[in-house]
């Protein structure tokens, strides 16, 4: 599956889900997660993320490795989304800033 990584958080751009053939993204507050179960890899969304932050499970960076479990769990709880809406304000200030799993919000 594919996997939303750490540079979502607090960018949340949305522009992946609207390419998703299976509808399989689930929104957070500040943050979107691929449900591994229903992606069917067919990587579309991968270049649409302005923030780089959706990879192929078996290409991910070693610092993101932790975003496997964190997407398949959040996928569980969270509403799915399949329409683009605008990012928060801030997004281009946060994007590409470092340390930003700490501001995840559940
Ligand atoms: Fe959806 Fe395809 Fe991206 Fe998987 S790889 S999340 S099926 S757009
Ligand atoms: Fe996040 Fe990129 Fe989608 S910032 S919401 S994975 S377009």
């Amino acid at each position: 599956a594919f996997v939303v990584t750490e540079n979502c958080i607090k960018c949340k751009y949305t522009d992946c889900v609207e390419v998703c053939p299976v509808d399989c993204f689930y929104e957070g507050p500040n943050f979107l997660v691929i449900h591994p179960d229903e992606c069917i890899d067919c990587a579309l969304c991968e270049p649409e993320c302005p923030a780089e932050a959706i990879f192929a499970e078996d290409e991910l960076p070693d610092s993101q490795r932790q975003f496997i479990a964190l997407n398949a769990e959040l996928a569980e709880k969270w509403p799915v989304i399949t329409e683009k809406k605008d990012p928060p304000e801030d997004a281009e200030e946060w994007d590409g800033k470092p340390g930003k799993l700490a501001h995840l919000k559940r």
